[in-house]
């Protein structure tokens, strides 16, 4: 049964602020739930009117969103205060007969006050109570867990260095629904059992999972998936889950402890034991020991999406199995352990193998989640990554520092064309090496001590490469061979 078209209120929390109309897009299509919406709305806006088919479509929408707080139904709302109540007190006599279950004398009510950008005291949040004295409400007060609850709400703009003096809208509307932000507590990294150093954060875990159309019984991949924080989100979700990760250590759960005070693991650190922590162990496919460069996949396996972080070299190293062409004589003796040397796997060919990947492998409607870093300042969106099976459906942008940013990308699989599978582009400006500008950029602008260090470390460490440095398979630091010895044994990590 379809119901009429009722306005709301989408209330976001302050946080992620360009993250959150592109995961209300992914619930509206997730869902299949139409929306209306004005295009004179600012994004920034915490307060979106909107237009649903009802309450129902409006529990739907915030049932995993991470970006609202809550939605209210709006009952009127003005720029000027003076007609505000006028137009409140109109609405109610209008809708009188409907209205009326909620004001009679068996239900509890409470109204509470909220300003945005503006403090307001107690007692003068008690007086702007004191003007609705004309809401028909006969029930009793309840403030802890009242049968209606009523927001008036005044926003005061957005800047805090220039606050209107009259709020530019007040609303009033009922409460209907909360948004899921208690999950991102729930999922916290704090009181996480298994976490790394690239653990990704448990709210935008959330947004990718939901970027990802991640749902009861899709397969969700992660081809990098570290300490597996988004295999934890698209589980909780209901998706069935599987990653790899060229990391032996971290698929193992034995890599260095990253919490302060933690000298070594406990044997059941895992990514397993994440999910079971979370109770969704039974989601858990499996984690594998793989090298994203070199595929292991049967060509007819299909995943419903890929939500990945991929690695660019900034705070951990990019690298891949090396590829020899000519065989050499080997001294291995049978028994022998062999470790694989490794080559940088460079930015640009990271995101071809995952685009191509990503074409071939997802599910005609599939999608494809990562992340990719720019430098804020010479950004345009023609320097994303291209494919002709691969349609970009949001892009939204997290600042890191001043000057560099990094972008959650979604693609959508849109054709299966044999011919366009391996059609990757990406611009000549990312490809001129991305890491190298970065650095550079942070060494110029100064950065934050940390940034610097990390830069000079970096630049300290291409040089040395450049001039034959090696890692050293035995302990995994980076070593001069033996003749030339040398004192920097910093690993980046
Ligand atoms: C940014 S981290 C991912 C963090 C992860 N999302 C988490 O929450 O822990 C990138 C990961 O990619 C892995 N990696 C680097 N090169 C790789 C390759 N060639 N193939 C597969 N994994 C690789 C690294 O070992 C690292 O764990």
């Amino acid at each position: 049964m379809s119901s009429a078209w009722k306005k709301y209120v989408l209330w976001f929390a302050q946080e992620h602020v360009d993250f959150r109309q592109a995961e209300i897009a992914s619930l509206l299509r997730l869902w299949n739930l139409k929306m209306n919406t004005s295009p004179d709305h600012k994004p920034e806006n915490p307060f979106w009117i909107v237009e649903l088919n009802g309450d129902e479509a409006a529990r739907k929408l915030a049932s995993r969103s991470m970006s609202l707080r809550c939605i209210f139904e709006l009952w009127t709302h003005s720029n000027q205060l003076s007609t505000f109540h006028e137009q409140l007190k109109g609405y109610i006599q209008s809708n009188r007969t409907a209205l009326s279950p909620l004001f009679s004398k068996d239900r509890s009510f409470k109204v509470t006050v909220e300003t945005y950008n503006k403090h307001f005291t107690q007692p003068e949040k008690v007086a702007k109570i004191e003007t609705l004295q004309y809401l028909p409400v006969e029930g009793p007060v309840n403030l802890k867990s009242p049968d209606v609850h009523f927001w008036y709400i005044e926003f005061w703009g957005l800047d805090p260095m220039d606050i209107p003096e009259q709020p530019s809208d007040v609303l009033f509307g009922k409460w209907v629904v909360d948004g899921r932000r208690e999950m991102i507590n729930e999922i916290s990294l704090k009181k996480r059992k298994f976490i790394g150093n690239t653990s990704m954060d448990p709210q935008l875990s959330l947004l990718m999972a939901n970027q990802g159309l991640a749902k009861k019984g899709d397969v969700v991949y992660d081809p990098f998936v570290g300490s597996g924080s988004l295999l934890v989100a698209a589980a909780k979700f209901g998706a069935y889950v599987l990653g790899t990760d060229i990391d032996y250590m971290t698929v193992h759960g034995k890599s260095k402890p990253t919490r302060v005070n933690q000298k070594v693991r406990d044997a059941d650190e895992s990514i397993y034991a994440n999910l079971k922590q979370y109770g969704c162990e039974g989601q858990f496919l499996d984690v594998l020991v793989s090298d994203f460069s070199r595929s292991i996949w049967k060509s007819d396996f299909l995943f419903d999406s890929i939500i990945t972080d991929p690695p660019y070299g900034i705070r951990e190293a990019t690298e891949r199995i090396e590829f020899k062409t000519q065989k050499r004589s080997t001294c291995l003796n049978e028994g022998s352990v062999h470790y694989p040397s490794t080559s940088p796997y460079q930015f640009d060919q990271l995101y071809r193998d995952l685009m191509n990947f990503s074409a071939r492998y997802l599910k005609l409607r599939g999608r494809l989640v990562c992340w990719f870093p720019i430098l804020r300042k010479d950004f345009t969106p023609d320097m994303l990554p291209r494919h002709k099976c691969l349609q970009l459906v949001a892009n939204s942008v997290q600042p890191l520092t001043v000057y560099s940013a990094r972008r959650l990308l979604t693609y959508e699989k849109i054709s299966d064309r044999e011919e366009d599978m391996d059609s990757y582009e990406l611009s000549q400006l990312m490809i001129d090496n991305f890491r190298q500008r970065y650095m550079k950029t942070v060494l110029q602008n100064s950065g934050t001590r940390k940034e610097r260090r990390l830069a000079l470390r970096n630049v300290g460490r291409e040089e040395a490469m450049k001039r034959g440095k090696k890692l050293d398979v035995t302990d995994g630091k980076w070593k001069y061979p033996k003749a030339q010895e040398s004192g920097d044994t910093t690993a980046d990590k």
